[in-house]
């Protein structure tokens, strides 16, 4: 295992996967827009079976285990918290199961599934070709590859945002190799094109997909801003720059992300621009 790959593990299993357990319906609401217009470019039939791939507490592997009906679908994820919360919200359903396994090298049987599928979990491989290459073999002749993953965080607004407003107050944040695993490791659509056809996938697409994420809501403007700005300092590239920051700039860097969120309140919501790709892919044919 790589230190790499022993950070995310390690991460999944503590202070993500715990804050993803505590904000799940935050983290559904943000996101939603995104799992299901994958889910509409995958376009699940009745009766299939499906592995979802970091399936985080569940929400999108309900989502198509309504969609196959009597089928099944296998949610796989490599953090213990959020498996144990998925495994609390399917109580005694019986076309969705979840599986505590790295999916890079979970032990699946090959040729059995009809669709891959992901929201925002495919991005944290260390050995993504790797990964991708063992992925395949679950997936039957023919099985299709659906998965959504950000773009490039400078075409994030919601990162971009915040992180412009801190300029200047921590020292400048060096940016991670465009290969190593993370949100925004799938950015360039390049790279990940090689990836799956290193896998051995055909006919890869890529499709820009856009959506407002409603960062802060509130009864007020004022109370939507800090919201957004209490979800901002617990979770994502923001709170990552400032964990190790004094107090002090903590502070200022609150203010400035406070008014640069003001640009974006209207009706009670902080509103910003989230933009992902929608990725398909096919098995060959035998
Ligand atoms: C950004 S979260 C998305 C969770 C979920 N798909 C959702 O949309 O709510 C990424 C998920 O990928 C999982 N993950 C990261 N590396 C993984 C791996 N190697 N195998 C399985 N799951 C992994 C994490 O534990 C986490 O639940």
């Amino acid at each position: 295992m790589t230190v790499q790959h022993q950070q995310q593990v390690k991460d999944w299993n503590g202070e993500s996967g715990e804050r993803w357990v505590v904000h799940q319906l935050w983290l559904d609401q943000m996101l939603g827009a995104f799992g299901a217009a994958a889910i509409d470019a995958a376009q699940p039939a009745v009766g299939e079976t499906i592995l979802d791939i970091g399936c985080g507490a569940g929400t999108t592997s309900f989502a198509l285990a309504e969609r196959v009906a009597e089928g099944h679908v296998t949610g796989v994820d490599i953090s213990a918290q959020l498996i144990e919360r998925a495994k609390e919200r399917a109580g005694d359903q019986s076309n969705v199961r979840f599986l505590l396994a790295d999916a890079s090298n979970a032990d699946v049987p090959p040729a059995q599934f009809d669709l891959l599928y992901s929201r925002f979990g495919v991005m944290f491989f260390d050995d993504a070709a790797g990964a991708f290459t063992h992925l395949r073999r679950a997936l039957k002749p023919s099985g299709r590859l659906a998965f959504i993953c950000w773009r490039g965080a400078n075409e994030n607004d919601w990162v971009r945002l915040p992180m412009k407003a801190i300029k200047g107050l921590i020292p400048p944040v060096v940016p991670l190799p465009a290969d190593a695993p993370g949100p925004f490791s799938f950015g360039d659509k390049g790279r990940v094109q090689k990836i799956l056809e290193d896998a051995g996938f055909v006919d890869v697409t890529f499709t820009p997909f856009d959506h407002d994420i409603i960062y802060g809501r509130g009864e007020t403007n004022e109370a939507a801003i800090e919201d957004a700005l209490a979800m901002a300092f617990e979770l994502g590239p923001l709170s990552r720059a400032l964990a190790s920051e004094s107090e002090e700039v903590r502070e200022r860097a609150c203010d400035a992300v406070r008014a640069a969120y003001a640009q974006q309140v209207q009706d009670g919501r902080v509103t910003i621009n989230g933009a992902a790709w929608i990725v398909t892919a096919l098995n060959p044919a035998d």
